[in-house]
């Protein structure tokens, strides 16, 4: 059964049985901060799962789009993938264990309308009980009672069979449905042969029934929900496996096309390399297609972590340099009949994945270098932060070129230094923000922009010695001194207006990075790199990767945050000399 047909048959099956079916929520969460990413298909319904009312009523079911990089060092084992889809059907106060279980058993069994799995494969695990709730034997005999024999339900303490997204929320015991994925199958078992069995991914959990009846703060469970909820989860890429009849998610038909397009472009072997690529490249479609483009911070940074490494492992590969984008496009294609959004998408996405290879490409090697330099010895945290803050390697990156070389990497020490550092971008933001508040007025801001633009001109134009002297911004025009020695003929200014106003109808977008001053310098930013910027500095760039990079210039800011924003015409009014080898322009937007 196709990928494709599972999802409508899951759909179909809940919506014959009273369940409204609703889309899934975006991967970033619009209404929780706690979460970088939706992890699982309650983030969006914790409000209905709290007890008001959902426009769908009481039974909804759904497929979620989730990601959970906490296990992307298990990625590239049989069933672990970074990005996942969750098939969920959901009560918000209404049928309970009995039905919730025994709508989970037909769909998974039933020839007909669910995925005809063998009964006989299945394993199943209950609450064993402690001072937050009782031992879950109602679940244990309706599980009895529809089939599944005593000796293949096992009970089992909170730290398996109690289920919540967090340290705060909605919570309570659960059910899982396990499958045997082994040749000969795997018959009778006791508690412990099972466990052994799960450990080895002999049998894996496909499905999962919360009874979401709790609530915990701070970690503890505080007390009861005024209803009682169902939660139904099921991995979608391990349904497929298992009604595929294969044993690893990556052998179903979701990940077979991307597969055969890695090895469109290797001859090597290394499959957990390949999965990589496949899992990363697959996550940063979905993630880039609901609005994340990579960055050092926040969901950007877990984007950016996963691409980087994505190009790491395809040169393992010995992939060539554009593969990715191929591989992006084989995703795309895969999904993007479901996820409308990847299809419209298409360029854009491929236009970031590409943008950031590049990126990492320009640092890689200089980056590859320091490392070899500095893995004579185990690497210490500031070094590995130097990796990351001057040559943009991920800490997975340092750690698995570390293990290669058989030396370790301080990782406290590294995540000291990270954590310093995101505090400081933190309250540059911060700062950018108080700034455009106290005594900045919109013209002022459009000003400050219009300078970098006029200034990254004169280097156009004029060359390279143009450095800036000084400048100073009313709202009501700019000025700006710079180093050159003749006067600017009419022509030469017409020209500098010309780069600025296009620049300004090509809508570019302004934005600053804080970086070390020599990253600066390696990327050639200009402006003034006297001691008082101290070690970190910000850098605003007018434009992105995409549409080119106009100006990048070291600067405190702040900025309007788009060149659409600077209203009117620029012109340079005034062109003169105020002292030798020194010009001022006074220019303005009228
Ligand atoms: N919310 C439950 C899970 O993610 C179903 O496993």
């Amino acid at each position: 059964m196709q990928s494709e047909e599972i999802r409508s048959r899951f759909l179909e099956f809940f919506k014959k049985r009273g369940h409204t079916i609703i889309p899934s929520a975006s991967l970033v969460p619009e209404n929780d901060s706690s979460v970088l990413f939706t992890t699982a298909g309650m983030h969006p319904l914790v409000p209905y799962i709290l007890g008001e009312k959902h426009p769908g009523g009481k039974r909804v079911a759904n497929v979620q789009k989730c990601v959970r990089t906490q296990d992307i060092d298990e990625v590239g084992d049989n069933t672990h993938d970074t990005f996942f889809e969750m098939l969920g059907n959901w009560s918000f106060g209404d049928y309970f264990k009995k039905e919730a279980i025994g709508f989970s058993y037909e769909f998974l069994t039933s020839k007909s309308e669910g995925l005809g799995l063998d009964p006989k494969r299945i394993y199943v695990t209950c609450f064993e009980g402690d001072e937050n709730a009782p031992k879950d034997t109602e679940s244990a005999e309706i599980w009895e009672s529809i089939g599944i024999p005593k000796d293949r339900i096992y009970f089992l303490p909170a730290k398996n069979n109690w289920w919540q997204a967090g340290e705060n929320g909605p919570c309570g015991p659960d059910t899982e449905v396990f499958y045997d994925l082994t040749k000969k199958g795997l018959g009778k078992m006791t508690k412990e042969e099972y466990l052994e069995a799960d450990s080895k991914q002999e049998v894996v959990e496909i499905g999962n029934d919360v009874f979401m009846g709790y609530e915990k703060k701070n970690g503890v469970v505080v007390g009861k929900l005024k209803q009682q909820n169902v939660d139904f989860g099921g991995g979608f890429e391990r349904l497929c496996m298992v009604s595929q009849g294969v044993t690893n998610v990556f052998a179903t038909d979701l990940f077979q096309p991307i597969m055969a397009k890695i090895n469109e472009f290797t001859t090597l072997a290394d499959e957990k390399a390949k999965r990589i690529v496949a899992d990363h490249i697959r996550t940063a479609v979905f993630m880039i297609g609901d609005g994340v483009i990579p960055s050092n911070t926040d969901a950007g940074y877990v984007l950016r972590r996963l691409l980087r490494r994505a190009v790491r492992f395809a040169d393992k590969l010995e992939m060539k340099h554009d593969s990715l984008s191929w591989i992006t496009e084989t995703v795309i294609e895969k999904y993007g009949h479901i996820y409308k959004n990847l299809a419209e998408k298409k360029d854009e996405i491929k236009k970031e994945i590409d943008a950031e290879e590049q990126k990492f490409r320009k640092t890689l090697a200089s980056g590859l270098k320091l490392f070899e330099k500095i893995s004579e010895k185990n690497i210490s945290g500031e070094e590995a932060f130097d990796l990351f803050s001057s040559h943009g390697f991920p800490l997975e990156v340092t750690l698995e070129l570390a293990k290669e070389k058989g030396k370790t990497v301080d990782v406290a020490g590294f995540n000291k230094r990270f954590k310093e550092h995101q505090e400081l971008s933190r309250k540059g933001a911060e700062q950018k923000f108080k700034g455009g508040l106290a005594g900045h007025s919109d013209k002022e801001l459009q000003y400050h922009t219009a300078t970098h633009l006029l200034n990254a001109a004169l280097h156009a134009i004029l060359g390279e010695h143009v450095m800036q002297k000084g400048s100073n911004i009313t709202p009501d025009r700019l000025r700006f001194d710079f180093v050159h020695t003749t006067k600017m003929t009419p022509e030469e200014i017409k020209k500098v207006e010309d780069f600025v106003n296009e620049k300004i109808t090509e809508k570019l977008l302004v934005s600053f990075e804080e970086m070390p001053i020599e990253k600066a310098r390696e990327l050639k930013a200009i402006g003034v790199f006297g001691d008082k910027y101290g070690e970190l500095v910000k850098v605003y760039s007018i434009g992105s990767e995409k549409t080119g990079i106009v100006s990048m210039e070291l600067c405190g800011g702040p900025h309007v945050t788009n060149t659409s924003e600077l209203k009117g015409t620029f012109k340079i009014q005034k062109e003169e000399a105020v002292s030798a080898g020194v010009r001022r322009i006074k220019a303005v937007l009228e």
